[in-house]
């Protein structure tokens, strides 16, 4: 049996641990838990215990429970250590290596991953702190989920609930079974828009954030492949394990490219702009009575370069941003750019930019249609999906 060492910290949210512990023990998970002081404001210990059917640890200076089961012990036994809810002290304390009591001590001394599933106030999950702290972990290792957006107990609306119980226990499920099928694999992704410059201070670029890239650059990594990671200018943190290399034109980005092959697979994710000014301006152009007229030139195509490559790699994964007969000119568009795979969106709606993303998914048998999902949850059924097709 897989076990759980599930931490709760003190937020509201915590009651929604009690959900999730059901969901565990229901999907044959072990839990055993640890409250700190400001968790047992929000759930008792009985409630914990008699969900989890385990004893709850809540001290670091309790001898009964250090004879029995000393916080090294606890550690070991688990094959996961779950932080839920991951209030922004307990995140900070985390970040810091800090160890007053048990919980911190706990994290401090496991050698097992940790997932952290955070809930606070949108202020706190937004403040600069709470950024650097989050990104020390990521940076550290810790699988830090994204909170929630909607309305918050304390009557504010943002990001910062905590995820729903059953997308956490998506999340440990997934942890606890690591799925290595991409090990030995060298893939190499391309994600965000591209900047082409008209003067040496604007430019044209697109919406595109970058997220999508990136979280399938998380996932293929997380399963064990070697990820080169081609970006545009975006302002996401680099996932664990991945190397990346930052762009900011699609010139640089198809010589990056280009300089990253072979590759066993290639996801070309990036919004790269089709058109480049023709001469861009060595002098910042100044307001006159005219505007000025841009004359502007295609930019290499980098998926069809590739595409009709002899260093094509085996597999050759495009994007589509539609939003309009949106299955109809991504099948076109697989055939002119000798794609395999063509991962259409319609990005009519809130996709640029945002958490959920609904893709079909077009290959030479026909079109697989996904339900709409969080795009760490996209990105992680695409890369399943190409280790199915190695
Ligand atoms: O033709 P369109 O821009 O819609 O095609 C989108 C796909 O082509 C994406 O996979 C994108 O990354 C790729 N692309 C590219 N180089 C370009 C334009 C698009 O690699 N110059």
């Amino acid at each position: 049996m897989k076990r759980v060492l599930l931490i709760v910290g003190g937020g509201i949210a915590a009651y929604k641990v009690c959900e999730l512990i059901r969901l565990l023990r229901r999907s044959g998970i072990g839990v055993r838990c640890v409250l700190t002081d400001g968790g047992a404001q929000f759930v008792t210990p009985m409630t914990l215990a008699a969900l989890s059917e385990a004893p709850v640890h809540t001290s670091l200076w309790d001898l009964k429970d250090e004879a029995e089961m000393g916080h090294i012990q606890l550690s070991r036994e688990a094959d996961l250590v779950v932080v839920a809810p991951a209030t922004a002290d307990l995140l900070a304390r985390m970040a810091a290596g800090i160890a007053d009591d048990l919980a911190t001590t706990l994290l401090l001394a496991t050698d097992k991953p940790v997932l952290a599933a955070p809930a606070m106030n949108v202020r706190m999950w937004l403040h600069p702190a709470t950024r650097r702290n989050v990104d020390q972990l990521r940076a550290d290792g810790v699988t830090v989920m994204t909170p929630d957006e909607g309305a918050m107990a304390c009557g504010e609306y943002g990001p910062g609930r905590l995820p729903e119980p059953a997308a956490i226990a998506d999340a440990i499920i997934a942890a606890l079974n690591p799925d290595r099928r991409l090990a030995g694999r060298h893939i190499l992704i391309t994600a965000g828009p591209t900047h082409e410059p008209i003067d040496p201070v604007r430019y044209i670029a697109n919406r595109s954030s970058g997220r999508q890239g990136f979280e399938i650059a998380a996932a293929c990594a997380a399963m064990g492949a070697r990820v080169t990671l081609v970006s545009g200018p975006v302002t996401l943190p680099t996932p664990p394990g991945v190397e990346r290399i930052d762009v900011e034109t699609a010139q640089e980005m198809a010589d990056a490219v280009a300089a990253a092959l072979p590759a066993d697979v290639a996801v070309m994710v990036a919004a790269v702009a089709d058109w480049r000014v023709e001469a861009a301006a060595g002098q910042k152009l100044k307001k006159g009575t005219m505007a000025p007229g841009l004359s502007l030139v295609p930019n290499p195509d980098i998926l069809a370069t590739l595409g009709h490559s002899p260093a094509r790699p085996r597999l050759l994964i495009g994007f589509a941003a539609e939003t309009e007969r949106v299955v109809e000119h991504a099948s076109a568009k697989r055939v002119a750019k000798g794609a395999d795979w063509i991962v259409a969106n319609d990005v009519s709606g809130d996709v640029m930019g945002g958490e959920a993303n609904a893709v079909h998914i077009v290959t030479a048998d026909g079109v697989e249609t996904w339900p709409r999902a969080s795009k760490v949850a996209v990105a992680r059924q695409l890369a399943e999906r190409i280790a199915d097709a190695l």
